[in-house]
C-alpha cells in the first residue's frame, strides 16, 4: 500500500479531476460563461451584440485590451494589424517543405511554430510591449498564414495581402482571389465571414487555451505557445467538430435517415457521437449556434444556394431537441453545428473549417496569454496525478527476467 501523504509531499489534500470538469485553473477577466442559462459574454458584452454589430477589429481590441475602442483607438489598432499582415518571404520555402495533400492544420502548426525563429524582438515576455507586438502580429498573419495553407493546398499562387481592405475581407481575397485579376469581396460573405471569426474568438479555458497557457506558464516562446494551441484545437472533439459535423451531415445525405443516427448516438455500445452536439460547460442552447444557425439561413438566402445538408441539419436538431435522450444528458448544438454549412456554402473545403477556428481563436489565445503572464500569482502549470504503476522493487539482469 502506497501512503499517498509521503508520495505527494508538502500538499495535504490533491483533487482527482480528470478533464477538469471542476477544477479552476486560473483567474480571467475576459470571458464570461453561464452555461445553465447559455449566457457568454466578452468582457461583460453579450456575445450576439457583438456579433451583430461590431468588427472583428473591435472584438480583438476588446479581448486584449478590456474595453472596447474609442474611434481613434479602433484605427490605431487596425493600422497596427495591418502593417504586420505580411510574412516574411522566406516562409514561402517553409510551406514548400510540405506535401500538397497536407492538412492545413499541419501547416498552421508548423508554420505559426516557425514564426518563433523569426521574431527575436518580441519574445521577452517580461516586457509587457514585446508581448502586445507578438500578439499584434500572431494576429495579423494569421489570415495570410491560413490562406497561403490554402493556396498551397490547391496549388495556386500565394497572394500577398491587400492592406485596404478589411481584416475579413483580405484574408477572403487572399483565399478566393488570383493573381493579375481584380476580387470584389462579396458583402453578405464579408459580413458572415466577420460573425463566424466574432463566434469564435475567445470561449475562456477550453481545452487550446488550455494548453496556450500551460506551454506559456514555462516562459516559453509566444509564437511555439500559440502552435500547441493550433494543436489541441485539431481534434474531432475541439475545433475539429466542425469538419466531422458537416461531413456527417453529409453522411446522413437526408431526413429520412435521421433516425438511424439518433439511434447510433444513443446506443452504449457504439461509439459513434452526433457530432456539433453537446458540450461541456453549455447544458443549455449554445448562444453562438443561435447566432450561426441564423446566419446560415442568411447566406443560403442571400447567395440563393439551396442545400439539403441545412435541412437535415435543422431536422435533426428538432428531432434531437424532443428525444428523451438528449434532453436527459442536456445536449444541444454547439457552435460548430452550423458553421460547416455556411463554410461549404462560401466555398470553403471541409479541411479549411478548423484552420478558420484557430485563425479566430488566435485572438482569444493571445489576450489569455497576456492575462496569464501578467497575473503576479502566474506559475508554472504542473498538475500532479495518482499513482496507480507498481511499488519500488529492484532491478533484474535482463537475462534473469
Ligand atoms: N452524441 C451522443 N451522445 C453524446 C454526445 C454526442 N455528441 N456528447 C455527449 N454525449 C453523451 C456521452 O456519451 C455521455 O453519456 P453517458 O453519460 O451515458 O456516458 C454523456 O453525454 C456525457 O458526455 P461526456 O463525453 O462525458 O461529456 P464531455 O463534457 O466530456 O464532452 C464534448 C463534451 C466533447 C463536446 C462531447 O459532447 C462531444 O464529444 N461532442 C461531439 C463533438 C463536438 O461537437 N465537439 C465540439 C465541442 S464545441 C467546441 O470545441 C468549439
Amino acid at each position: 500500500v502506497i501512503d499517498i501523504r509521503k508520495l505527494y509531499g508538502q500538499a495535504d489534500v490533491f483533487t482527482y479531476d480528470p478533464g477538469f470538469t471542476s477544477t479552476a485553473s486560473c483567474q480571467s477577466a475576459i470571458t464570461y460563461i453561464d452555461g445553465e442559462a447559455g449566457i457568454l459574454l466578452h468582457r461583460g458584452y453579450p456575445i450576439d451584440q457583438l456579433a451583430e454589430n461590431s468588427t472583428f477589429m473591435e472584438v480583438s481590441y476588446l479581448l486584449l485590451n478590456g474595453e472596447l475602442p474609442n474611434r481613434a483607438e479602433l484605427e490605431k489598432f487596425t493600422h497596427t494589424i495591418t502593417r504586420h499582415t505580411m510574412l516574411h518571404e522566406q516562409l514561402a520555402t517553409f510551406y514548400r517543405g510540405f506535401r500538397r495533400d497536407a492538412h492545413p492544420m499541419a501547416i498552421m502548426c508548423g508554420v505559426v511554430g516557425a514564426l518563433s525563429a523569426f521574431y527575436h524582438d518580441s519574445t521577452d515576455i517580461t516586457d509587457p510591449e514585446q508581448r502586445m507586438i507578438a500578439s499584434h502580429r500572431l494576429i495579423a498573419k494569421m489570415p495570410t498564414i491560413a490562406a497561403m495553407a490554402y493556396k498551397y493546398s490547391i496549388g495556386q499562387p500565394f497572394l500577398y495581402p491587400q492592406n485596404n481592405l478589411s481584416y475579413t475581407g483580405n484574408f477572403l481575397r487572399m483565399t478566393f482571389g488570383v493573381p493579375a485579376e481584380p476580387y470584389e469581396v462579396n458583402p453578405i460573405i464579408e459580413r458572415a465571414m466577420r460573425r463566424i471569426f466574432i463566434l469564435h474568438a475567445d470561449h475562456e479555458q477550453n481545452a487550446s487555451t488550455s494548453t496556450v497557457r500551460l506551454a506559456g506558464s514555462s516562459g516559453a516562446n509566444p509564437f511555439a505557445c500559440i502552435a500547441a494551441g493550433i494543436a489541441c484545437l485539431w481534434g474531432p472533439a475541439h475545433g475539429g467538430a466542425n469538419e466531422a459535423a458537416l461531413n456527417m451531415l453529409r453522411e446522413i445525405g437526408r431526413p429520412e435517415h435521421i433516425p438511424e443516427y439518433i439511434a447510433r448516438a444513443k446506443d452504449k455500445d457504439d461509439p459513434f457521437r452526433l457530432m456539433g452536439f453537446g458540450h461541456r460547460v453549455y447544458k443549455n442552447f449554445d448562444p453562438r449556434a443561435k447566432v450561426m444557425k441564423a446566419t446560415a439561413d442568411e447566406v443560403l438566402k442571400e447567395l440563393n444556394i439551396v442545400d439539403p445538408v441545412l435541412d437535415v441539419a435543422k431536422e435533426l436538431e428538432q428531432i434531437a431537441l424532443h428525444d428523451d435522450y438528449f434532453i436527459e444528458k442536456k445536449l444541444y448544438p454547439n457552435v460548430d453545428f452550423y458553421s460547416g454549412v455556411i463554410l461549404s456554402a462560401i466555398g470553403f473545403p471541409t479541411s479549411m473549417f478548423t484552420a478558420l477556428f484557430a485563425l479566430a481563436r488566435t485572438v482569444g489565445w493571445v489576450a489569455q496569454w497576456n492575462e496569464m503572464i501578467a497575473d503576479p500569482d502566474q506559475k508554472i502549470g504542473r498538475p500532479r496525478q495518482l499513482y496507480t504503476g507498481a511499488t519500488q522493487r529492484d532491478y533484474v539482469p535482463v537475462d534473469q527476467r
